[in-house]
């Protein structure tokens, strides 16, 4: 891990201020409905917990965790829910909240499965989007950030379950 190097893409102090911006247009856009916010774990957890303490609406709140396999470090694309969200979401402002955008494919996948309980609306709000990784189509309706495609930790984001705990988001490149 000493031989990891990292340095810092996006501080903690402009991580805030977008995720309050975030958060007012969320506010905005959701006064009035009944807004469920579904966070993917587990690293979207740390925006989830900074983002509704950011909201001046009502929420409430669920969480879901997907596994995906595929041979090495290739994803197959193939995803199954291993925790399913418990708050029963039809009829309501479904808003997912995910740490990152790499292929799309996990969102993608989501999207199709939670439609099927029939939210009244289902929307994604995502901190970090690497748009030149798409393998599938796929387009947040709020993003935090545009990165590049670079390998990145922090902020909840890990390497081999690690550096999930440090407060900016890093790009890390090893040795
Ligand atoms: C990461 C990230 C997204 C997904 C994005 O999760 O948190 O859920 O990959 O990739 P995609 O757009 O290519 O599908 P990961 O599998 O690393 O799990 P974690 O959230 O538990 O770290």
């Amino acid at each position: 891990m000493d031989k990891v190097k990292k340095e810092i893409l996006i501080s903690k102090p402009e991580i805030d201020d977008r995720v309050q911006s975030l958060a007012d247009e969320i506010s905005r856009d959701y006064e009035g409905k009944d807004l469920v916010l579904i966070c993917i774990l587990k690293g979207a957890f740390v925006f989830m917990a900074d983002l509704i303490r950011c909201l001046c609406i009502p929420c409430r709140v669920d969480f879901v965790r997907l596994a995906s396999y595929g041979t090495g470090t290739v994803s197959s694309g193939s995803i199954m829910i291993t925790k399913d969200i418990e708050t029963p979401i039809y009829g309501t402002d479904v808003l997912i909240v995910e740490d990152i955008v790499d292929t799309g494919l996990t969102l993608s996948f989501l999207v199709d499965k939670l439609k099927e309980k029939g939210p009244r609306s289902l929307k994604v709000c995502v901190l970090l989007d690497k748009k030149e990784r798409r393998q599938v189509p796929f387009n947040a309706e709020y993003v935090g950030f545009d990165i590049p495609d670079r390998f990145v930790v922090g902020y909840g984001l890990d390497f081999n379950e690690m550096y999930r705990f440090l407060p900016d988001v890093y790009v890390i490149q090893e040795d």
